[in-house]
């Protein structure tokens, strides 16, 4: 899959509105502030460095996080009509959460996580159109988010912080301590980090049938594997003006070829 520059504008503009209108006091002028700073690089940014994964494509991270927004909003509703106790977190807090979920794939104030690959072998064979920027010290990806947030002083409670942390469920064994609790009190108190996963991983899951199942289609599988890669990807005539002042060498390198 890929997006052309207007739609990577549009969506850049619907994550900005979701903070816009569902965060609150002064995180939500702190938490613009610093998708603002960095929005060269977090607007064309893939959800993941390969194309196996889910929206491993120019501005594949913002599509990403908006579906999670949306199907957070849904899967809330769906709890809730279940009987589940909507008391015990805010509206507020699955939105903050839901928006800074994948936060940590960012990297950090200098460094991107994921950059161009340059190894032909890899990108062909493999399906790597990024690599892991070897610049960057080790993190997981929650851990890195939150860092990210209290480093540019946005506060977060602590039904967002168990809710970031633990957004991949049990298929990240970190969270084992959090979500394996055989005993009542050592349980989540709120119904939040399900619903975020159950977002997270519905979305992700429809991003990848979207990219995948055509090409298992009967058409499609009689002729050879045509994956998107950084350089079939056709240019675009509709660069416009945000988009346009990007600063960053490799992610410009990467919007040139839109
Ligand atoms: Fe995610």
């Amino acid at each position: 899959m890929k997006l052309d520059a207007k739609q990577i504008q549009d969506n850049w503009e619907i994550f900005l509105n979701n903070i816009e209108s569902h965060i609150t006091g002064d995180r939500k002028i702190q938490l613009t502030k610093f998708y603002e700073k960095y929005a060269d690089r977090i607007m064309i940014m893939p959800a993941a460095h390969k194309k196996e994964y889910h929206s491993a494509f120019p501005g594949g991270y913002v599509d990403h996080v908006n579906r999670v927004v949306r199907c957070a909003l849904k899967q809330s509703e769906l709890w809730g009509s279940e009987g589940c106790d909507m008391t015990t977190f805010t509206t507020e807090e699955l939105i903050f959460s839901a928006i800074n979920h994948d936060l940590g794939k960012m990297g950090d104030d200098q460094h991107e996580s994921y950059i161009p690959q340059t190894d032909k072998w890899r990108k062909d064979k493999l399906g790597e159109d990024y690599t892991f920027n070897k610049q960057l010290a080790f993190s997981s990806v929650p851990d890195r988010g939150l860092f990210l947030l209290q480093d540019n002083d946005i506060k977060y409670t602590f039904n967002e912080m168990v809710a970031i942390q633990t957004h991949d469920g049990l298929y990240d064994s970190a969270n084992d301590k959090y979500l394996k609790g055989y005993m009542p009190e050592q349980k989540p108190r709120t119904s939040l980090p399900f619903i975020l996963h159950q977002a997270d991983m519905m979305a992700a899951r429809i991003e990848f049938e979207v990219e995948w199942l055509p090409k298992f289609s009967k058409e499609n599988l009689d002729t050879s594997k045509k994956g998107f890669t950084l350089d079939n990807n056709k240019k675009s005539t509709t660069k416009n003006k945000a988009l346009g002042s990007i600063k960053s060498e490799g992610l410009q390198n990467i919007f040139d070829k839109l």
